[in-house]
């Protein structure tokens, strides 16, 4: 069975069941943000799970995109990515425990045609501290389950000590058998919802047990013990429970929420041992293999995250909320992403230019009928993971030489790290990565001591005249950096040439500027000088940087108002259209986006005077 298949026999076998089928939601949350990216089927569905009626009824269905960050360093055992599809359904109050693992069981051992005999279980310990009894209702409804198939099911406790003790269903505590977006019921925030799980395991076989360089050799193998021979397949948590300040409270409701990681199904139906060989991954690999010349089972680590992560970074960029690779939030998950797999794709030996796109068009070419926003965006997607290689590849062989003048060190200090970090642009992890191969370790501690020092530093240097107040490097800033020059030039074509520069402050959402002029704008001249800008958008200049002495700047460059500041050599950035004209000049740092058409609208939000003679605009671009 292919994964298409297999996505279709679980949301066919729901919609039987009376289950409503729901598009999966965006990757980037909307309106609930204790989370950068949506981690599991759950956390779209969340009012609802809290009491909402959902327009669509208490049963639903789905199939959902989720990244989860903390599994990066997983990435590299076979099993683990951080982009995966939840296969998911949904009771909104309506059934419970008794049909839920009836069903799913069903669906696995009758439509996806696992083998029962296989299949192991899981169910919560319960935690008296938190007054939450051990869930022997699900033991009992497992019994009759594998009952039925002739399986003669035996509940058992602390395998985690013991180990398997023949049982089939086994006891687990807070750590394995409850969920909830953030985690264990002492991780929760008050107001969030969770419950007790029940986990199904397949077993590879005895031959994946405690295989040679374990680091489990030693202990008792049990279903949980993550040695390679038991993968979780799914997982029906009960929420039922709400956390107060002052402990647990039931919800009105009683939900479940089952996920099932379609990769793993898809691994298992198509009897293969690694995720990254289903049809899943198996084009993305090849294309590895081909760039690389080298085979993924001699080098899974580096396939792996290769694979893992650019499916994952297109994805997030291709996402109906695409986001770029930037330092901030979201955005610095995916540069972190692409960085590390240009790394290894480096190890791995590949030089070609652009390869990222090669990989990338893999990943699209697998998922665009289910989702076809990444086919929509795929033009998007290519052009951020070049832009991205390019910049990255241009530093990371200094950054090696760099670190490589760093061997003798046994722990690479915060300040090295940070220079690194600053002047290379390797995240943390790739750095430790690179410590851990060659037997350092890393000052975290210093390292973050060391950036902040850096960044209010930065901060300080760009509050002054020449970045004009850019408070980071963020690309909707640098955006607003650009409109900003476009703006004092459009001025001056309205008003004319008594208008200079006299400050400014841009922000990720807004740009400010304050000009010299007596006078309000009237409604007509703002309309004009918007109308002026977007025309340069719309003809798409380019923006050209130069460095030149002073002297030479300052002869054109009209606008030059901060004359006695500027040092003898400095960068002047002109916007110049097809025909060779220049729209605008001005000596300035940088840094600026490169075409205008990146810019979108421009629109002036607000005019009002700022001080004796200077009048500010705040303005924004959408
Ligand atoms: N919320 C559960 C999980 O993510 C089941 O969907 O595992």
């Amino acid at each position: 069975m292919d994964s298409k298949e297999i996505r279709q026999k679980f949301l066919d076998f729901y919609k039987e069941r009376s289950h409503t089928i729901i598009p999966s939601a965006s990757l980037i949350p909307e309106k609930d943000s204790s989370l950068l990216f949506v981690n599991s089927g759950m956390f779209p569905l969340v009012p609802y799970l809290l009491g909402e009626d959902h327009p669509e009824g208490k049963r639903l269905a789905d199939s959902q995109k989720c990244f989860r960050s903390d599994d990066i360093e997983e990435v590299g055992d076979l099993r683990h990515t951080t982009f995966f599809e939840m296969l998911g359904n949904w009771s909104l109050g309506d059934y419970f425990k008794e049909e839920q693992l009836n069903w799913v069981f069903q669906l696995f051992t009758e439509y996806l045609e696992l083998d029962p005999e296989r299949i192991y279980v899981s169910v919560y310990r319960g935690n008296k501290e938190i007054g939450i009894d051990k869930d022997d209702e699900s033991v009992a409804i497992w019994k009759e389950i594998f009952k039925r198939k002739g399986i003669q099911a035996e509940a058992v406790d602390f395998a985690e000590k013991d180990g398997m003790q023949g049982g089939r269903i086994f006891y687990y505590p807070d750590k394995e058998n409850w969920w909830s977006r953030a985690g264990a019921p002492e991780n929760m925030p008050v107001g969030e919802p969770g419950g007790p799980d029940s986990e199904i395991f397949y077993d590879l076989g005895e031959e994946h047990k405690h295989h040679e360089n374990s680091p489990f050799k030693n202990e008792p193998c049990h279903i949980n013990c993550d040695c390679g021979r038991f993968i979780e397949i799914g997982n029906s948590v009960f929420i039922q429970f709400l956390k107060k300040e002052e402990g647990f409270e039931k919800l009105p409701k009683q939900n479940v929420d089952f996920g099932g990681g379609l990769e793993r199904l898809t691994m298992i139906s198509q009897g293969k041992t690694s995720i990254f060989e289903s049809d899943l991954f198996l084009p993305i690999i090849e294309k590895i293999e081909e760039l690389s010349g080298l085979k993924y089972r001699e080098n899974i680590k580096s396939f792996e995250v290769v694979a893992d992560h650019i499916k994952a970074a297109t994805f997030i960029i291709g996402d109906e909320r695409g986001i770029s690779p930037s330092n901030k939030e979201q955005g610095y998950f995916v540069r972190r992403l692409i960085r590390r797999a240009i790394r290894h794709g480096r190890q791995l030996g590949i030089s070609k230019n652009n390869w990222l796109k090669e990989v990338a068009e893999k990943v699209v070419s697998i998922y665009e009928e289910v989702y076809p926003e990444i086919k929509e965006n795929s033009s998007f997607v290519y052009q951020e993971l070049s832009k991205e290689e390019e910049t990255f590849k241009k530093t990371l062989e200094r950054g090696i030489k760099e670190f490589e003048k760093m061997k003798d060190k046994k722990v690479i200090d915060g300040e090295s790290a940070s220079f690194l970090y600053q002047t290379y642009g390797f995240p943390i992890e790739i750095i430790e990565e690179m410590a851990t191969e060659s037997g350092q370790e890393v000052d975290k501690e210093g390292f973050y001591e060391e950036t902040k020092k850096h960044q209010e530093l930065s901060r300080k240097l760009s509050a002054g005249a020449f970045k004009g107040g850019l408070g980071d490097h963020e690309e909707e800033t640098v955006k607003l950096h650009t409109a900003t020059h476009l703006l004092l030039s459009a001025l001056r074509k309205v008003i004319g040439d008594t208008v200079f520069q006299k400050g400014s402050n841009i922000t990720s959402k807004r740009l400010r500027f304050d000009f010299s002029c007596d006078r309000k704008l009237t409604d007509e001249e703002l309309k004009k000088v918007e109308e002026i800008i977007n025309e340069a958008v719309e003809k798409d200049m380019i923006v050209k940087k130069e460095e030149m002495d002073l002297n030479d700047a300052l002869k054109i460059c009209e606008t030059a108002s901060f004359k006695e500041k500027y040092p003898s050599k400095v960068f002047v950035y002109s916007v110049v259209d097809s025909e060779g004209n220049i729209f605008s000049r001005e000596i300035c740092t940088g840094p600026h986006i490169s075409k205008t058409s990146e810019l979108g609208k421009f629109s002036i939000k607000k005019q009002e005077a700022s001080s004796a003679g200077v009048r500010r605009i705040k303005a924004t671009l959408n």
